[in-house]
């Protein structure tokens, strides 16, 4: 299989692609790059860079798979926010997201699945991330509506709870979520289950 992953430098996707690597190419897309690996192709971009759209859509083989897992985020009362970082989190989560896949649904580039990083925070109601919980509810509706329009896809979204990562490095509060941990190897199964087609559920909360 072939799968095309966005964000794989650090967190949830750096943990899995070990275990995914000997089994599957893999394409990679995130600003940072990662050891080299067989199997590996890194592709150097930012996501929100639309110049590189179209050349990176054109010039990659089908992939089987295209799972969207980038994602950044600040978490603090919306106004001490800055205009900039509630900017970067609603163009990296969402709308990047939206206009990749416009990109490679155009050429036909997508073999057979799509999946969806979402989060809690764009299901239930927390505080203290209201662009984050924006741009995780915003990309729930945009999965929900791809899933009845692309019949030919199988289409998925994970939503997980807290997992300790990079994410929250931005934070300058020490947030009390009221959830519990998501662990990376419950992540972890679930990819994997997907891959060999024991879990077909559109959303999968873990
Ligand atoms: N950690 C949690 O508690 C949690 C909970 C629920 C959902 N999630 C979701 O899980 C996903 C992964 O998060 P994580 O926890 O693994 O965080 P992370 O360790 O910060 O990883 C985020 C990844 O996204 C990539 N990325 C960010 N901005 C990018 C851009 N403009 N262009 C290309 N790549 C970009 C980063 O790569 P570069 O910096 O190298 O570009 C990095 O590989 C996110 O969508 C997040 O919302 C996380």
């Amino acid at each position: 299989m072939h799968i095309c992953i966005t964000g794989v430098s650090s967190g949830i996707w750096l943990h899995i692609t070990q275990k995914l690597t000997p089994d599957h190419t893999l394409t990679w897309i995130s600003r940072r790059s990662i050891e080299n690996r067989i199997n590996l192709t890194h592709i150097k971009w930012d996501i929100r860079d639309e110049n590189l759209l179209e050349k990176i859509a054109k010039e990659s083989e089908a992939f089987d798979y295209i799972i969207l897992n980038a994602g950044v985020a600040y978490f603090d009362s919306c106004e001490n926010i800055l205009p900039e970082q509630h900017r970067e989190i609603i163009e990296t989560n969402l709308l990047s997201t939206i206009l990749f896949i416009n990109v490679l649904l155009k050429y036909n580039k997508i073999k057979k699945w799509i999946i969806f990083i979402g989060s809690i925070a764009g299901k239930k109601s927390s505080q203290n991330g209201s662009s984050y919980a924006a741009s995780k509810f915003g990309l729930r509706g945009f999965a929900m509506q791809l899933k009845n329009e692309q019949r030919q896809l199988w289409i998925h979204i994970i939503n997980p709870k807290i997992v300790s990562t990079e994410l929250h490095k931005n934070s300058k509060i020490q947030i009390q979520w009221k959830y519990k941990e998501t662990s990376l190897e419950s992540i972890s199964s679930t990819i994997t289950s997907i891959l060999s087609w024991e879990e077909k559920r559109f959303e999968i909360d873990l």
